[in-house]
């Protein structure tokens, strides 16, 4: 487990500068659009103690802080520096005043339980080491009835537009990174991350173990992304 996380560690040091123009090559710009519907998803976050797990290069919380206004604080947890770098000169550039980023992982968060009335996690949870663990503690942060956010990577459900899909993840997007990043090894982390992580049905009832209402889940761009909503119910 520690050489994977080391691994995966690895790997967001290194694409950090090409990160963002990659993601939009890949969906060919319509990550914003999922954001946006994602964080309306939600509901009404203002006056909120928001916590966005795997923050990365900040899109999603500086969304997140855009639409919960100056009476919420989102927290943006990243335990890669170099991406937390670039979150951190986009917020100040877009004069985004209501973010604290904090360096750590996931899974040893320094955080007392109850803290939290929101929680996201976007295209993060499947490249936690131990995603289960990750959900724990998730439960954990949030106070009761706090409500948690997940979107990810995800199975499309059709067969043929299922191994289109799986096709460009596994040979376009290494294309893509060896060409505009020359990492290409890296890269191919996508597709193998997506391997063993579960459809939107399984991760939806993993969630509703965890101590979660079972999710409302809504897919993006034929099934690749699904983003799943829910509250908590139980520590
Ligand atoms: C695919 S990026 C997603 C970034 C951002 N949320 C977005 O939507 O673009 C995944 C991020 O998860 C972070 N990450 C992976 N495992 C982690 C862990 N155990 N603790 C903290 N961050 C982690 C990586 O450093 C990376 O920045």
């Amino acid at each position: 487990m520690e050489s994977k996380r080391k691994f995966v560690h690895h790997i967001f040091e290194s694409i950090y500068d090409k990160y963002d123009f990659i993601n939009n090559l890949i969906s060919l710009g319509l990550h914003k659009k999922w954001r946006r519907d994602a964080i309306n998803r939600l509901g009404d976050i203002s006056n909120c103690s928001i916590v966005d797990l795997c923050c990365g290069t900040g899109d999603f919380t500086i969304a997140l802080a855009k639409k919960a206004g100056n009476n919420s604080l989102i927290t943006g947890i990243d335990f890669s520096e170099n991406m937390l770098t670039i979150a951190k000169e986009k917020a100040s550039r877009e004069n985004v005043k209501n973010i604290k980023f904090v360096h750590c992982n996931v899974l040893t968060m320094p955080f007392e339980s109850n803290t939290f009335d929101v929680a996201t996690i976007c295209f993060g949870l499947r490249n936690i080491v131990d995603y289960r663990q990750a959900l724990i503690e998730i439960n954990r942060l949030l106070k009761p009835n706090g409500k948690f956010a997940c979107m990810d990577m995800s199975h499309p459900t059709i067969p043929g537009y299922r191994k289109l899909c799986y096709g460009f993840v596994k040979y376009g997007v290494p294309f893509i990174g060896k060409l505009w990043a020359n990492k290409p090894n890296e890269y191919a982390w996508l597709f193998e991350s997506m391997q063993n992580f579960p459809d939107k049905f399984q991760l939806a009832d993993e969630i509703f173990a965890q101590g979660f209402t079972y999710p409302k889940i809504k897919t993006y761009a034929g099934g690749i992304v699904a983003l799943h909503v829910c509250t908590k119910t139980m520590n």
